[in-house]
């Protein structure tokens, strides 16, 4: 085994990182424990490609646990966290990654992560399977299959299968109930702030947030920053998502309306070009800049570099833009995911239920692929649920169940049933 990252030293630190989230995890361990038993990946080979820091690192574990041989890789140059990658390596997984690699170093960690030739593979945000497909049409046959992580991924994913490209099966793990529900509403509205607030060390309160997106992110990073008692401004496309958020209690307009009020701006719209040049010299001196959406594109960087007459560092993850009229912008993390370039990610027990459905649908591709076609799968409804239930028991938590009465009656349609 031979891995590429910087610094094994650091494993005591990263080991810590890793022992702190584990048992904060429970559903996974139950996964665990069932993985012990079955050995659903044994002799089986894994890339894992995710943000790595604590909660990935486990998940690593728990699918070795299934006897597959585990490789990890990062899918963001900013989110690795060295002493984590470290810790796993010391406890026997491969890993290729580096907090901060260059564009060069990002790709050849991914090809090194390849060089496995793996049978399954975990992406998030689709950059592995399009490395697959793009310079490594030989693994085409030996890749079985496996599962995406997010929403920026699962959409690569259908404009590959609708092109007829897309050579193996992958289930969409973003799309799960137990996934965007918690993860992408809870997760990121918690964990943005925290990187906002950990990075910045500003006050929110009074202050006026600009959330642009209002979809399963933008509506946690919305419904938090009314709890840390913002004004928030909703920028958003889509008619209906726009209504939504104003019976939600938000102010909707155009970004180039909200662009003159915002203290914060926070994209996380999966798109391109969200804030551009037009936008920043109608900013207010101090406005704070960042992304929550998978890829760096959100806030155009390099529209705002060209403006500036001036750059420099901050602080550790803000850069500020002095234009030509004297405003300052501060950028946060380059424009990368703030809640995990410039933070630890979501908390565990939100990164425990997706975590499950990825070790679960990996379960289910490694038992089943000779029976899939090259499409992308919905997680199935009885994982979705095992997760749900899982978590309950988790928390020590039951519910109610239907009646044999209220199971007829639920499934009757006579007016006479029904009254
Ligand atoms: N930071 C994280 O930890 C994290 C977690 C989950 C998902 N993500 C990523 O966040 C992004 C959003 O994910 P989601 O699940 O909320 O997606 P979603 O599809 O539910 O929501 C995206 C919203 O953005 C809106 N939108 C698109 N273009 C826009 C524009 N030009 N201006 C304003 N609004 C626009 C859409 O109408 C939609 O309502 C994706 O890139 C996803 O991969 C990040």
């Amino acid at each position: 085994m031979k891995s590429t990252i910087r610094d094994l030293t650091l494993a005591p630190l990263g080991q810590s990182k890793i022992d702190w989230v584990a048992p904060r995890m429970q559903v996974l361990n139950m996964i665990r424990k069932e993985f012990e038993e079955q050995q659903p990946f044994a002799g089986k080979k894994v890339v894992i490609c995710l943000h790595l820091e604590a909660k990935t690192a486990y998940l690593a574990h728990v699918v070795r646990a299934g006897g597959a041989e585990v490789t990890v890789v990062a899918s963001n140059p900013l989110s690795t966290q060295d002493d984590v990658v470290a810790a796993l390596v010391q406890q026997g997984i491969e890993a290729h990654a580096w907090h901060n690699a260059t564009e060069e170093e990002f790709k050849q960690h991914l090809q090194l992560a390849l060089d496995t030739e793996p049978d399954f593979i975990i992406d998030d945000g689709g950059d592995l399977v399009s490395t697959i497909h793009t310079t490594r049409p030989e693994l085409l046959n030996k890749v079985k299959g496996g599962a995406e992580e997010t929403t920026t991924g699962v959409l690569r994913l259908h404009s590959m299968a609708r092109d007829g490209v897309l050579k193996f099966p992958m289930i969409a793990v973003n799309d799960a109930q137990c996934k965007y529900l918690f993860d992408n509403r809870y997760g990121t509205g918690q964990s943005v702030w925290d990187g906002i607030m950990r990075t910045t060390n500003l006050v929110v309160a009074g202050k006026t947030a600009v959330v642009a997106g209002y979809g399963w992110c933008g509506k946690g990073v919305a419904l938090r920053a009314k709890g840390l008692g913002a004004r928030v401004i909703i920028c958003e496309i889509n008619p209906i998502k726009a209504n939504e958020a104003l019976m939600d209690g938000f102010e909707v307009m155009p970004m180039s309306d909200a662009a003159k009020s915002g203290d914060f701006f926070i994209t996380v719209t999966g798109n391109t070009d969200i804030i551009n040049k037009e936008h920043f010299v109608l900013m207010k001196s101090g406005a704070i800049l960042c992304n929550a959406g998978h890829f760096d594109v959100e806030v155009n960087v390099a529209q705002l570099k060209e403006l500036a007459i001036s750059v420099r560092q901050a602080r550790t993850n803000i850069t500020e833009y002095t234009l030509p009229d004297g405003q300052l912008l501060y950028l946060l993390a380059e424009g990368r995911l703030v809640n995990l370039a410039a933070g630890d990610g979501h908390p565990a027990e939100v990164m425990d239920m997706t975590f499950a459905l990825q070790a679960l649908s990996l379960q289910y591709v490694a038992l089943n692929y000779d029976k899939l076609s090259t499409e992308v799968y919905q997680v199935n409804t009885e994982i979705d649920e095992k997760v749900a239930m899982l978590k309950l028991q988790s928390l020590g938590l039951s519910i109610d169940t239907l009646t044999k009465e209220q199971v007829g009656y639920l499934a009757s349609w006579s007016s006479e049933e029904k009254s």
